[in-house]
């Protein structure tokens, strides 16, 4: 047994093509035959029970003197030839009494004469060379002792039927063949788009993403799907962009401390150095121990970010509560640099979140405006409800961010001047999982920032109901 799921699409549409059109044209066919055969056999039937009731009019009242030979006259009936014949019952036998001149001395033959019943015989006839002929025969008297039959060759009829035959067996199966033909070619351009495809998508690698699937003119699914396909490509090709740049750019970071040890360990194993000396060149390799160890950190959470979702390890919390607590964490910090942060919480809701999604949130957006605030200043965090949302409002007095660097600071690794140059410490990684985390909470970020003025970060999210 052929298993049709083996085999190709366009095979299997084919075959079912095929076996559809070659079942209508046969069904088509049969009943065309049928109908044709029907209509004719029904026509002569017809013409026979008419021009038998004529003659039967015309000899009933006649029975006794009945001549030998009827002469009938050719044009006063529809069909041609046809035979009459007229026989009675005697002692239970039939006897011919009358028949039609042009039987040329042969008879009609005589079947069921017990049969008071008209009806219609297709028999084959002795002296027309066994050629078909249709017999009609009904009882002319009401005692049913007189018979009349009538008859005329369907041989006629049955050879044009039999050629309408001949033609449906010869362009039955050439009809089917061209339509074949014509629904090969039709489903082999139709499913031309799919080859394409099938061809690009095999050329389509990791290292190469630069390949499209090139558009058909058309504008149907085929358009449609190339159009869908090409968009994905061009999604996956930035973010294989995206990923490669960020590998890039994790370990370029993570060169620069190693380096920094490396060296300053062999600096230190080259010659014996003085207790001061091990200790400073120690000292330097923790900096850059903890550096490096702050990068890892940071992409460990950037990846499990990327496994997190709205729903995952909720609890029911007072949103202020959470601000609070990482203000007061970073209070101490602050003060260092003799910064104020001044908190304002203006709803006490309780809502269903992840609470160290949200900390990760507001600890980066506060450590920032730390970092990027000179000293004495002050900082402002604000917590408010607006239209079924939270809103969280962190406001500087900081170095501010030129607008054009307002779209960048969320790429991963990315750093303005002005953090390169102020010698502040960071890798360009908080503001990116600051946006993950954002995104898994289904909210929104917003950054207003002037240069040298200070700068503003919204964050706002969906209040859950508890
Ligand atoms: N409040 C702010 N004021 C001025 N500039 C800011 C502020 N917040 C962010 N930036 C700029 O955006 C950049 C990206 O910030 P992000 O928090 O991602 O990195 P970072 O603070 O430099 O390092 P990390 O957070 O990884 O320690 C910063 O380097 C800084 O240039
Ligand atoms: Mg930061």
């Amino acid at each position: 047994m052929v298993n049709l799921e083996n085999i190709s699409f366009k095979k299997r549409i084919f075959l079912w093509y095929g076996i559809v059109l070659a079942f209508i044209i046969l069904i088509f066919s049969i009943t065309f035959y049928v109908s044709v055969k029907f209509a004719v056999t029904k026509n002569i039937k017809n013409s026979l029970k008419i021009i038998s009731e004529e003659i039967k009019n015309d000899t009933k009242d006649n029975l006794n003197n009945l001549q030998k030979y009827i002469i009938y006259d050719k044009n006063r009936y529809p069909l041609s030839p046809l035979y009459i014949q007229i026989y009675k019952i005697e002692n239970n036998n039939p006897v011919i009494v009358s028949v039609s001149t042009n039987l040329k001395g042969n008879n009609l033959p005589i079947i069921n004469y017990q049969d008071k019943n008209s009806r219609f015989n297709k028999i084959k006839a002795m002296f027309l060379k066994h050629k078909f002929i249709m017999i009609f025969t009904q009882a002319i008297d009401k005692e049913g002792k007189y018979f009349l039959e009538v008859a005329t060759s369907i041989d006629k009829q049955n050879k044009v039927i039999n050629i309408l035959l001949t033609i449906f067996l010869i362009t039955g199966p050439l009809l089917l063949f061209a339509a074949l033909f014509v629904g090969y070619k039709v489903v082999g351009n139709a499913l031309l788009p799919v080859k394409i495809i099938t061809e690009t998508a095999n050329k389509i690698s990791v290292a190469d993403l630069s390949k499209r699937v090139p558009q058909v003119k058309s504008d149907d699914e085929f358009s449609k799907l190339i159009m869908t396909i090409n968009n994905m490509i061009d999604r996956l090709e930035k973010s294989f962009n995206s990923i490669k740049q960020f590998s890039m750019n994790a370990s370029h970071e993570l060169k620069t401390p190693l380096t920094i040890i490396r060296g300053e360990a062999e600096l230190a194993l080259r010659k014996e150095r003085s207790a001061e000396y091990y200790i400073e060149s120690l000292n330097n390799i923790l900096k850059e121990a903890i550096s490096m160890q702050n990068i890892i950190e940071s992409l460990l959470l950037f990846a499990k970010l990327d496994s997190m979702s709205l729903s995952k390890d909720l609890s029911i919390v007072k949103i202020n509560e959470v601000v609070k607590s990482v203000v007061d964490d970073f209070s101490h910090i602050a003060k260092k640099k003799n910064i104020t942060i001044l908190c304002e919480c203006k709803t006490e809701s309780k809502s269903a979140v992840n609470v160290s999604i949200l900390k990760i949130i507001v600890s980066n957006i506060l450590e920032n405006a730390i970092k990027y605030t000179p000293k004495d200043k002050n900082i402002y965090v604000s917590l408010y409800e607006d239209n079924n949302l939270f809103k969280i409002v962190i406001k500087d007095e900081g170095c501010g961010i030129e607008e054009k660097k307002l779209n960048l600071i969320f790429e991963p690794f990315y750093r303005t001047d002005e953090a390169h140059n102020k010698d502040i410490e960071g890798y360009g990684l908080g503001l990116a999982l600051v946006k993950k985390a954002v995104d898994i909470l289904e909210g929104k970020i917003e950054i207003e920032s002037k240069l040298k003025a200070g700068t503003t970060v919204t964050v706002s999210f969906k209040k859950n109901r508890v």
